[in-house]
């Protein structure tokens, strides 16, 4: 049997399967498919300062190998979610990660000290949806932006802190190096790809926003580079992989090519107990490669 437990910047996880933000809502409802504590962490949907409504429908569409989203960062807002979900969910026995995001830096300082005193083990900082014009792309798209949102929200945070990379830049080791600059404790990546779906007959854009963020299969070779050139980056901080995992020879590949654990997210919207099953095969497959511990495979890349 193969130690499944990995340590994310202090936070040790019983398996390095992750449930990613967006994809599981606050958790509660995938109670009734799957077992919740047998996942390494789940993250919640991001949440902001105000509630929002997110952008209007349609903003999911499906494409051969993946799903656009434009959902704006839709949620009640941090308040409304403390008062209302977080009693349910507080006591479930596996790792909190809480998905952050804001407009401007105080924004997420808003969010990050409501949270603070809470039970939530982990903050993600998301600078990077690609669906609201200032609602963080332009964070985690600009070096110097990146490195500061992550250094005002480290002075006030009592959690490690998670930075969530966007995969619509050019050099994604730079904005690595930058997040690390501004303290982050662990890296995710990566979000959404930038793309968009046409209809020929109504010459019309699916999406109500025209653009969204593209998730799943059709991402995880841009995903799996991202995570390699992070990882051979050195920056000392562990990296959790995210991008098209459906199985749990998936999450073994983003493992070997540098990731420390992984985020489940699209593969959860087409099955609901699809981490769970995920972390089975790892499991597996940890068996059959003879690991003693699944962290033996993080950059384990076999490179002459
Ligand atoms: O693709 C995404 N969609 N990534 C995010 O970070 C947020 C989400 C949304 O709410 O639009």
């Amino acid at each position: 049997m193969t130690d499944m437990r990995v340590n994310i910047a202090g936070v040790e996880l019983k398996n390095p399967i992750i449930t990613a933000s967006g994809t599981f809502g606050f958790a509660e409802e995938y109670g009734l498919y799957m077992d919740l504590s047998r996942l390494g962490a789940f993250t919640l949907k991001a949440l902001t300062r105000e509630p929002r409504m997110g952008n209007p429908p349609v903003r999911i569409a499906e494409t051969a190998s993946g799903i656009l989203n434009s959902v704006g960062l839709q949620n009640p807002g941090v308040d409304e979610f403390l008062r209302t979900a977080w009693p349910r969910i507080k006591d479930i026995d596996t790792v909190k990660i809480a998905n952050i995001a804001g407009a401007c830096v105080e924004d997420y300082i808003y969010v990050a000290e409501r949270l603070n005193d809470t039970a939530i083990d982990l903050f993600e900082v998301n600078v990077s949806c690609p669906n609201v014009k200032h609602g963080g792309v332009n964070f985690g798209t600009d070096e110097r932006t990146l490195r500061r949102v992550v250094e005002e929200v480290k002075k006030i945070s009592k959690k490690p802190l998670i930075v969530k990379l966007t995969p619509n830049v050019t050099h994604i080791a730079d904005m690595a190096k930058a997040a690390a600059d501004g303290g982050a404790d662990a890296l995710s990546l990566i979000n959404t790809i930038t793309g968009m779906a046409v209809n020929a007959a109504t010459r019309k854009p699916v999406l109500a926003n025209v653009t969204g963020g593209l998730s799943g299969p059709a991402i995880k070779p841009v995903a799996l580079r991202m995570v390699w050139e992070v990882y051979r980056a050195n920056l000392g901080l562990p990296i959790i992989g995210m991008g098209g995992i459906m199985t749990g020879e998936d999450a073994a590949e983003f493992m070997i090519a540098g990731a420390d654990a992984v985020m489940v997210g699209t593969a959860t919207m087409r099955n609901p107990s699809a981490a769970e099953e995920i972390g089975f095969e790892l499991e597996r497959f940890a068996g059959k490669a003879g690991l003693e511990r699944i962290c033996e495979l993080a950059g384990s890349l076999n490179i002459e």
